[in-house]
């Protein structure tokens, strides 16, 4: 793993942006693995600043995300489908047909979760997959457990991530219980990983992932298997490295 702890929350964008946008220099059809939530918003604005400015061209890459609460429709502000046209997709040239985010509306999670896989294994696995964290570790929805999960599946969500989310929604009884989530599978088999934190609430997951044991308790220290793996985060995040 490389590991870089920056200033604050603008250098960590900065720098994630800078290796997704040489990504798509090198490889215009690039796959990217990506996520949603706080973390990566800052992201998604550089990567508009450089599409902006005629730096990126998003019109041959694709993307493939890694979550859907379960329930919610694409038109619904709390889903990830939304989530991602709002912070990213409607403001660069990506053709959405290109574009790739769980069904939460197929009651089928079987027949979901299996065309999923399949859609991963068409691209040919991602080339650089972004991710957060949760306080208690989860990559994805990839929630702590007594074992790691492979293929796409579907989760119920602890009561922390239920209590966490809150903050997008109206109350804690509007969070959906339930998620589509990529498997740990799809996660690791990207040919590259950046895992991004930031705060002080994301220290202690941020030290179990990095140094702790590999851990279905902790899922994202599966990621000391994988061999491509850039770690950036901020001094909060990074205070026990
Ligand atoms: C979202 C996802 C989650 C988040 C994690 C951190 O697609 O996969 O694992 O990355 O819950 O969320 P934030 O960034 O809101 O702290």
């Amino acid at each position: 793993m490389k590991v870089s702890v920056v200033k604050n929350y603008d250098e960590m964008s900065k720098l994630a942006a800078d290796i997704i946008a040489s990504q798509i220099v090198i490889k215009p059809n690039a796959v990217l693995g990506l996520a949603t939530g706080s973390t990566p918003v800052g992201t998604y604005q550089k990567l508009i600043e450089k599409y902006e400015k005629g730096e990126l061209d998003f019109s041959k890459v694709s993307s493939v995300n890694l979550d859907e609460y379960v329930g919610l429709s694409p038109e619904n502000e709390q889903s990830y489908r939304y989530f991602m046209n709002d912070n990213l997709f409607n403001h660069i040239n990506i053709d959405k047909d290109n574009t790739h985010v769980l069904s939460g509306l197929e009651p089928d999670a079987e027949k979901e979760c299996k065309s999923y896989d399949d859609l991963i294994d068409c691209y040919e696995n991602i080339d650089i997959q972004v991710l957060g964290i949760g306080r208690n570790g989860h990559i994805g929805f990839n929630e702590p457990s007594t074992a790691f999960k492979a293929g796409t599946h579907c989760v119920e969500l602890t009561e922390e991530t239920i209590a966490d989310n809150t903050r997008f929604f109206d109350s804690v009884e509007e969070v959906p219980t339930k998620a589509y989530t990529m498997g740990m599978k799809g996660i690791m088999k990207a040919k590259k990983i950046i895992l991004l934190a930031n705060g002080e609430n994301k220290a202690d997951a941020i030290k179990k992932a990095i140094y702790g044991p590999i851990t279905p308790e902790v899922p994202a220290s599966i990621l000391q298997l994988h061999n491509d793996v850039v770690v950036i985060v901020d001094e909060d995040a990074g205070k026990y490295l």
